[in-house]
Protein backbone atom coordinates (compact mmCIF):
# COMPACT_ATOMS: atom_id res chain seq x y z
CA UNK A 1 0.00 0.00 0.00
CA UNK A 2 1.77 3.46 -0.71
CA UNK A 3 0.84 6.38 1.46
CA UNK A 4 -1.11 9.17 0.92
CA UNK A 5 0.35 12.82 2.16
CA UNK A 6 -0.79 15.59 3.49
CA UNK A 7 1.40 18.41 2.96
CA UNK A 8 -0.85 20.80 5.77
CA UNK A 9 0.44 19.01 9.06
CA UNK A 10 3.56 20.23 10.06
CA UNK A 11 5.71 20.00 13.15
CA UNK A 12 9.02 20.49 14.68
CA UNK A 13 10.94 17.74 16.60
CA UNK A 14 14.39 19.23 18.60
CA UNK A 15 15.68 20.58 15.50
CA UNK A 16 13.68 18.98 12.85
CA UNK A 17 10.59 19.80 10.65
CA UNK A 18 8.67 16.77 9.47
CA UNK A 19 5.29 16.60 7.82
CA UNK A 20 2.54 14.37 7.82
CA UNK A 21 3.22 11.01 5.61
CA UNK A 22 0.17 8.88 6.98
CA UNK A 23 -2.78 9.93 9.10
CA UNK A 24 -3.70 8.24 12.00
CA UNK A 25 -7.00 7.33 10.41
CA UNK A 26 -4.90 5.54 7.80
CA UNK A 27 -2.63 3.47 9.99
CA UNK A 28 -5.18 2.12 12.17
CA UNK A 29 -6.88 0.69 8.76
CA UNK A 30 -3.85 -0.71 7.95
CA UNK A 31 -3.38 -1.89 11.17
CA UNK A 32 -7.01 -3.97 11.28
CA UNK A 33 -6.39 -4.80 8.33
CA UNK A 34 -3.38 -6.59 9.18
CA UNK A 35 -5.10 -8.43 12.28
CA UNK A 36 -7.48 -9.32 10.01
CA UNK A 37 -4.95 -11.35 7.60
CA UNK A 38 -3.14 -13.09 10.93
CA UNK A 39 -6.98 -14.03 12.48
CA UNK A 40 -7.44 -16.25 9.79
CA UNK A 41 -4.05 -17.65 9.48
CA UNK A 42 -3.41 -18.38 13.29
CA UNK A 43 -6.76 -19.44 14.11
CA UNK A 44 -6.78 -21.66 17.12
CA UNK A 45 -2.81 -21.60 17.25
CA UNK A 46 -2.42 -19.53 19.85
CA UNK A 47 0.59 -17.05 17.84
CA UNK A 48 3.60 -15.17 20.31
CA UNK A 49 3.43 -11.71 19.57
CA UNK A 50 7.10 -10.80 19.82
CA UNK A 51 7.89 -6.84 20.02
CA UNK A 52 11.33 -5.40 19.27
CA UNK A 53 11.42 -2.60 21.55
CA UNK A 54 11.19 0.37 22.01
CA UNK A 55 9.69 1.64 18.57
CA UNK A 56 7.20 -1.45 17.73
CA UNK A 57 5.45 -1.16 20.88
CA UNK A 58 2.54 0.84 19.79
CA UNK A 59 2.10 -1.40 16.91
CA UNK A 60 2.43 -4.45 18.47
CA UNK A 61 -0.42 -3.13 20.74
CA UNK A 62 -2.71 -2.43 18.31
CA UNK A 63 -1.95 -5.19 15.96
CA UNK A 64 -2.49 -7.84 18.86
CA UNK A 65 -5.53 -6.23 19.78
CA UNK A 66 -7.06 -6.45 16.13
CA UNK A 67 -6.10 -10.30 16.17
CA UNK A 68 -9.29 -12.26 17.23
CA UNK A 69 -8.66 -15.32 19.14
CA UNK A 70 -6.06 -16.46 22.00
CA UNK A 71 -2.30 -15.18 21.36
CA UNK A 72 0.38 -13.92 23.80
CA UNK A 73 3.08 -11.24 23.32
CA UNK A 74 6.62 -10.92 25.03
CA UNK A 75 9.49 -8.47 24.06
CA UNK A 76 12.97 -8.08 23.04
CA UNK A 77 14.95 -4.69 22.87
CA UNK A 78 17.30 -4.42 20.20
CA UNK A 79 19.16 -1.19 19.86
CA UNK A 80 21.03 0.05 16.54
CA UNK A 81 20.12 3.94 15.96
CA UNK A 82 21.52 7.22 17.42
CA UNK A 83 19.85 10.08 16.06
CA UNK A 84 18.31 9.76 12.27
CA UNK A 85 21.10 7.00 11.36
CA UNK A 86 21.66 3.47 11.92
CA UNK A 87 24.72 2.79 14.43
CA UNK A 88 25.64 -0.16 12.21
CA UNK A 89 26.11 -2.18 15.08
CA UNK A 90 23.52 -4.34 17.13
CA UNK A 91 22.92 -5.36 20.53
CA UNK A 92 19.98 -7.25 22.70
CA UNK A 93 19.71 -5.47 25.66
CA UNK A 94 16.85 -7.53 27.15
CA UNK A 95 16.12 -11.12 25.39
CA UNK A 96 12.96 -12.70 25.54
CA UNK A 97 12.20 -14.79 28.82
CA UNK A 98 9.90 -17.44 26.99
CA UNK A 99 10.24 -20.51 25.61
CA UNK A 100 9.93 -20.47 22.09
CA UNK A 101 10.29 -24.31 21.29
CA UNK A 102 6.98 -25.05 19.28
CA UNK A 103 5.81 -22.02 19.34
CA UNK A 104 4.13 -20.02 16.25
CA UNK A 105 5.92 -16.70 16.66
CA UNK A 106 5.12 -13.32 15.04
CA UNK A 107 7.90 -11.14 14.64
CA UNK A 108 6.68 -7.52 15.30
CA UNK A 109 9.01 -4.14 13.77
CA UNK A 110 7.85 -0.69 13.44
CA UNK A 111 10.37 -0.09 10.94
CA UNK A 112 12.59 -2.33 8.21
CA UNK A 113 15.19 0.48 7.10
CA UNK A 114 18.31 -1.81 6.29
CA UNK A 115 17.23 -4.87 7.56
CA UNK A 116 20.19 -4.97 10.15
CA UNK A 117 17.99 -5.56 13.27
CA UNK A 118 15.41 -8.39 11.84
CA UNK A 119 18.14 -10.26 10.24
CA UNK A 120 20.16 -10.66 13.51
CA UNK A 121 17.02 -11.30 15.45
CA UNK A 122 15.99 -13.45 13.25
CA UNK A 123 19.27 -15.47 13.35
CA UNK A 124 18.52 -15.70 16.84
CA UNK A 125 15.08 -16.39 17.34
CA UNK A 126 15.99 -19.81 14.70
CA UNK A 127 18.32 -21.34 17.10
CA UNK A 128 15.65 -21.70 19.35
CA UNK A 129 13.65 -23.68 17.06
CA UNK A 130 9.89 -22.22 16.87
CA UNK A 131 7.25 -24.01 14.76
CA UNK A 132 7.10 -21.22 12.39
CA UNK A 133 8.22 -17.85 12.20
CA UNK A 134 6.16 -14.75 10.08
CA UNK A 135 7.62 -10.90 10.51
CA UNK A 136 5.63 -8.22 10.27
CA UNK A 137 6.47 -4.29 9.76
CA UNK A 138 4.15 -1.72 10.22
CA UNK A 139 6.74 0.26 7.52
CA UNK A 140 9.51 -0.49 5.00
CA UNK A 141 12.14 1.22 3.51
CA UNK A 142 12.50 -0.94 0.06
CA UNK A 143 15.55 1.67 -1.07
CA UNK A 144 17.62 1.29 2.29
CA UNK A 145 17.13 -2.74 1.91
CA UNK A 146 20.89 -4.05 2.56
CA UNK A 147 20.93 -7.14 4.16
CA UNK A 148 18.18 -10.07 3.39
CA UNK A 149 15.01 -10.35 5.35
CA UNK A 150 11.76 -11.31 4.73
CA UNK A 151 8.59 -9.51 5.62
CA UNK A 152 6.19 -11.68 5.38
CA UNK A 153 3.63 -8.60 5.92
CA UNK A 154 3.74 -5.25 5.70
CA UNK A 155 1.47 -2.01 6.39
CA UNK A 156 3.40 1.04 4.25
CA UNK A 157 6.23 0.97 1.83
CA UNK A 158 8.21 4.26 2.07
CA UNK A 159 10.75 6.55 1.01
CA UNK A 160 13.93 6.43 2.61
CA UNK A 161 13.57 9.70 4.64
CA UNK A 162 13.72 9.74 8.68
CA UNK A 163 10.25 9.11 10.41
CA UNK A 164 8.97 9.46 13.41
CA UNK A 165 5.45 8.91 15.07
CA UNK A 166 3.33 5.66 16.15
CA UNK A 167 6.43 4.21 18.39
CA UNK A 168 9.15 5.85 16.18
CA UNK A 169 11.41 8.48 17.67
CA UNK A 170 13.89 11.45 17.04
CA UNK A 171 15.90 11.41 20.08
CA UNK A 172 13.58 10.44 22.33
CA UNK A 173 10.69 12.17 21.04
CA UNK A 174 7.66 11.45 18.85
CA UNK A 175 6.56 7.77 19.86
CA UNK A 176 3.24 9.02 21.01
CA UNK A 177 2.12 10.87 17.40
CA UNK A 178 -1.13 8.52 16.36
CA UNK A 179 0.34 9.28 13.11
CA UNK A 180 3.52 9.01 10.89
CA UNK A 181 5.51 12.28 9.96
CA UNK A 182 8.67 12.26 7.35
CA UNK A 183 11.20 14.39 7.70
CA UNK A 184 11.66 17.69 5.87
CA UNK A 185 15.02 18.30 4.00
CA UNK A 186 16.15 22.12 2.94
CA UNK A 187 14.38 23.78 6.05
CA UNK A 188 16.59 26.61 7.59
P1 LIG B 1 17.44 -1.46 10.40
O1 LIG B 1 18.19 -2.38 11.33
O2 LIG B 1 18.38 -0.61 9.58
O3 LIG B 1 16.41 -2.15 9.55
O4 LIG B 1 16.70 -0.43 11.32
C1 LIG B 1 15.62 -0.82 12.10
C2 LIG B 1 15.47 0.01 13.35
O5 LIG B 1 16.05 1.30 13.23
C3 LIG B 1 14.01 0.23 13.60
O6 LIG B 1 13.48 -0.78 14.42
C4 LIG B 1 13.97 1.59 14.24
O7 LIG B 1 14.11 1.48 15.63
C5 LIG B 1 15.16 2.29 13.68
N1 LIG B 1 14.78 3.14 12.51
C6 LIG B 1 14.99 2.88 11.20
N2 LIG B 1 14.50 3.85 10.43
C7 LIG B 1 13.96 4.76 11.27
C8 LIG B 1 13.28 6.01 11.06
O8 LIG B 1 13.06 6.49 9.93
N3 LIG B 1 12.85 6.65 12.19
C9 LIG B 1 13.07 6.18 13.44
N4 LIG B 1 13.70 5.02 13.68
C10 LIG B 1 14.15 4.32 12.60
Amino acid sequence: MQPDNNPNDNIQIHDLHFTSLLSEAEVQKRVQELGAVLTERYAGQNPLFISILSGAFVFASDLMRAFKGNCEVGFVKLASYAGTRSSGSIQTVMGIEKNLRGRHVIVVEDIVDTGRTLHFFLNQLQIQEPASICTVSILRKPEAAAFPVQIDYVGFDIEDKFVVGYGLDYEGLGRNLPGIYQLQENIA
